[in-house]
């Protein structure tokens, strides 16, 4: 794919799509991660002369003007973070904003409203893609976060103007794409998470590539299930333990190392008040649920980890929201900071912000600023926003 590298935007109208769908309580954003991540590709067109459009979903407004999820704080943010005045539209197109970009000059930061206000946004209403397009010279797609949407803003405008990747985007499609395409090994993926109907893709498409698969998070007792042990009140899918014992057997079939707690966690209550004791996973108490890996299966998985020479990691192990439940997703977060040699990907998401809260985020070599987006490359899915963007 074209990047931003690969045309000139001196003195252009730049449209670029950023991801500032940020963590937000009370009106303040708990987690700037995502707005620092579009910084180089932002400062890039600042030097570069260009004049900087920038448009972003935040939240779920559904199509209507929803006061909350105004873009305000980010762009106040966004200027603080840049030291440089980002001038605000309360649209995200049309004459008022047409009139606030005419004024603009090279280097200048405009961010415009909250494009999913507009009910054409996630419809990838054509009209709409013209709309944004008629603002800009050129198109810069940085939400690697949002690319996974066929929405009017990430792929709809990209068959109206010039379409290039920006930075951030660049780095994540090459840095998962290295992983699946032609990992280093022993390549380990590990897949947590409440879920099992939510990983199956991932998991289909990774036990082609991986040499290990360890399992953890809530899925697991799906797994632990279906090699015949009682699971007690832990999270349960019925339906998909036919499902969890194919994968077992295709891990078999492939040479696939298949890694299961041998040991959890268990509560009698999903609170951070519950008695809990760590059991053998044959013995999980029929009135108890399990809520994290034991401490023998942590250690087990240190102990792949830290022979890897790539991980990619996608959910956590445990509820490591409530801190009795953390330590199996500590315990692999740790395992990932320390393991010298190897490359550790932390998929978006849950998995990143419990890197974030263990405050272990600057020692993994990548963490990716999409949930949803980095899921569905990991499953091997084309992602919208990228395929609508030009090729070299
Ligand atoms: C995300 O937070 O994963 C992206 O910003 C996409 O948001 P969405 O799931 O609301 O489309």
């Amino acid at each position: 794919k074209k990047t931003l590298k690969d045309v000139d935007v001196k003195g252009k109208r730049v449209f670029c799509r950023v991801d500032f769908n940020v963590p937000m309580q009370d009106g303040e954003i708990t987690d700037d991660t995502r707005i620092r991540a579009a910084l180089p590709t932002i400062q890039y067109l600042i030097d570069q002369g260009a004049k900087v459009i920038l448009a972003s979903h935040f939240g779920r407004p559904k199509g209507k003007v929803v006061e909350e999820m105004r873009l305000t704080p980010a762009g106040v943010r966004l200027s603080e973070l840049l030291g440089k005045n980002v001038q605000k539209a309360d649209e995200a197109y049309g004459d008022s904003v047409k009139s606030l970009i005419e004024s603009m000059n090279e280097g200048d930061v405009l961010l415009l409203e909250n494009v999913r206000f507009y009910p054409g946004e996630e419809k990838n209403d054509s009209e709409l893609a013209k709309s944004f397009a008629e603002l800009a010279d050129v198109y810069v797609n940085d939400a690697f976060g949002a690319a996974h949407r066929a929405h009017a803003s990430t792929e709809g405008i990209a068959h109206h103007l010039p379409a290039v990747s920006g930075l951030l985007m660049e780095k994540e499609l090459d840095v998962l794409g290295k992983a699946l395409s032609n990992p280093e090994r022993p390549f380990t993926a590990i897949i947590g998470g409440a879920k099992v109907k939510d990983k199956i893709g991932v998991i289909e498409n990774l036990l082609e590539k991986v040499d290990n698969l360890i399992i953890g998070g809530g899925l697991a007792y799906t797994f632990v299930k279906a090699q015949g042990h009682e699971v007690g009140k832990s999270l349960l899918e019925a339906d998909k333990v036919d499902l969890a014992k194919s994968f077992i057997e295709k891990a078999k079939e492939k040479g696939v190392n298949f890694y299961m707690p041998v040991d959890a966690i268990v509560a009698d209550d999903f609170s951070a008040e519950a008695n809990s004791k760590a059991v053998a996973i044959e013995e999980i108490p029929s009135d108890w649920e399990a809520l994290d890996i034991g401490p023998k299966t942590a250690e087990i998985y240190r102990d792949v980890i830290q022979k890897s020479k790539l991980v990619i990691w996608n959910g956590p192990m445990g509820v490591f929201e409530i801190d009795k439940f953390a330590g199996g997703t500590k315990a692999v977060a740790e395992a990932l900071a320390e393991a010298e040699g190897t490359y550790s990907v932390i998929g978006g998401g849950d998995s990143a912000a419990a890197v974030e809260k263990f405050n272990l985020a600057d020692k993994m070599s990548h963490i990716s600023t999409g949930g949803g987006a980095s899921l569905e490359f990991m499953e091997g899915k084309a992602l919208p926003g990228v395929v609508a963007l030009n090729d070299k």
